[in-house]
């Protein structure tokens, strides 16, 4: 019989990974209280827990303005509005992201451009970022991957050469720091999503960091109808003025929920990022394998998903055969995101549900070649989820000792590997 548990074998980690979110009584006491109060959200906004959310997000961060929301993809199509980003403006976004990061801008009326990411840290490569800029170009996302952070410094300077606004896509990064400042304080606002999977959650939910009070204000005013918010984005303010807006608010229920995971997050960051060192030790033994560069401005990491990269010529196996391995023997993880320019929503050939025919008119989505994107989605990228770096040293023990299994099996697993991707669609 094969040693592998995706062959038959026996699984090495037989205890599940903790579970996510955590949650305990005070969750449901916090919770209990708001429907008890009869303030379940509604205006005026924000009501107490999520005027609370918002003072003690900013707290975390370091800064900005904060403007909780319905979730972390409205944030930023929000900021764009808030910044007067719209029809016919480009923005720049990079290639390996969820498709949120190009879809708000596309609901504000701009054309997101793709660019290609950075091989050492899979985050945007700001000199193609560069290479990119046009005189329609008035916005760049830059997104702090998994447990990395942009290149901020570069960005911008970037954004100042051309007069930018810059949105970080802070929805991998709650509670990271580059050079001791917050991720999101940099930039002119920091979108953050509180959606189940993140770090800080209440089930969905969204905060905008804004730079200056009066983007704070004015995106209060468009996710609540349109009503004038004072400076800061606070309170109404009649006297002020009514914008253009929709209702992207956030309920008091989820507020109260993600109060009390605030109040767990530090400690739960610290011991991701204990236990993020101790994996980076035991990875880097492994040939093959490679850490993705952490920059020594990237001063606080607290993060979303570990990703590593597979050299698969070196490792002896494609990212997706070890993935589907790995996750057989009791270790969850992902190959991720497919590359941007491959989704069907900028392949109009390929979906019926693909952009709008006005799109392809302004920016031809199709043709893109995007290698290192490509390259990280299609042959190397291994995302291990986060609850492995809450389950202790013996948890990141199992983890690293799973894939040095399979490293040792790699000539059983490759030749069974046809069968297997069309079994697991690893
Ligand atoms: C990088 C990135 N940006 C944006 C989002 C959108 O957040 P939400 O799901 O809260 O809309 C997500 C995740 O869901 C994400 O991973």
């Amino acid at each position: 019989m094969s040693e592998l548990a995706i062959l038959g074998g026996p699984k090495l980690r037989t205890t599940p990974y903790p579970a996510w979110p955590v949650w305990d009584q005070r969750d449901v006491d916090a919770v209990s209280a708001v429907v008890k109060s009869g303030r379940w959200g509604g205006y005026p906004y924000p009501g107490p827990k999520t005027a609370e959310l918002a003072r003690k997000f900013a707290d975390l961060q370091g800064g900005g303005y904060a403007v909780p929301m319905a979730n972390g993809t409205v944030t930023m199509e929000v900021a764009l509005r808030a910044a007067d980003v719209g029809w016919g403006d480009e923005v720049i976004v990079p290639a390996y992201t969820f498709q949120a990061t190009a879809s708000a801008p596309m609901a504000a009326g701009a054309i997101p451009v793709i660019v290609d990411i950075d091989r050492q840290s899979y985050c945007m490569d700001v000199a193609a970022a560069a290479r990119a800029v046009t005189p329609k170009t008035r916005a760049i996302i830059p997104v702090h991957l998994g447990a990395g952070m942009c290149d901020m410094d570069a960005i911008m300077a970037l954004a100042a050469k051309y007069h930018l606004i810059v949105i970080e896509d802070c929805a991998h990064a709650h509670g990271a720091k580059w050079n001791g400042a917050g991720a999101g304080t940099i930039g002119h606002f920091g979108s953050f999503s509180l959606q189940s999977s993140k770090t800080l959650t209440a089930g969905e939910g969204g905060i905008l960091l804004c730079q200056t009070p009066e983007l704070a204000a004015k995106a209060a005013a468009i996710i609540d109808c349109g009503r004038p918010h004072a400076l800061g984005g606070g309170a109404e303010d009649y006297s002020r003025e009514f914008q253009v807006g929709g209702n992207f608010r956030l309920s008091e229920l989820a507020a109260a929920l993600a109060l009390v995971g605030l109040e767990r997050f530090p400690a739960q960051a610290q011991q991701r990022e204990e236990m993020a060192a101790y994996m980076d030790e035991s990875l880097s033994e492994i040939k093959g394998v490679r850490l993705l560069k952490r920059d020594p401005r990237h001063t606080t990491r607290s993060f979303y998903r570990y990703i590593f990269a597979v050299d698969p010529e070196k490792f002896g196996l494609e990212h997706d055969l070890l993935c589907g391995a790995l996750q057989a023997e009791g270790v969850d993880c992902w190959v991720g995101y497919e590359a941007m320019n491959n989704y069907s929503l900028f392949q109009p050939q390929k979906s019926k549900l693909a952009v709008p025919s006005a799109f392809p008119q302004y920016f031809d989505f199709t043709n893109m070649v995007l290698p290192e994107a490509e390259h990280a989605c299609e042959h190397a990228a291994v995302w291990l989820d986060e609850a492995i770096f809450r389950s202790g040293q013996s948890g990141v023990d199992d983890a690293a000792a799973a894939i040095k299994k399979i490293q040792q099996h790699a000539a059983e697993l490759n030749a069974a590997g046809e069968i297997l991707r069309d079994r697991h669609g690893a």
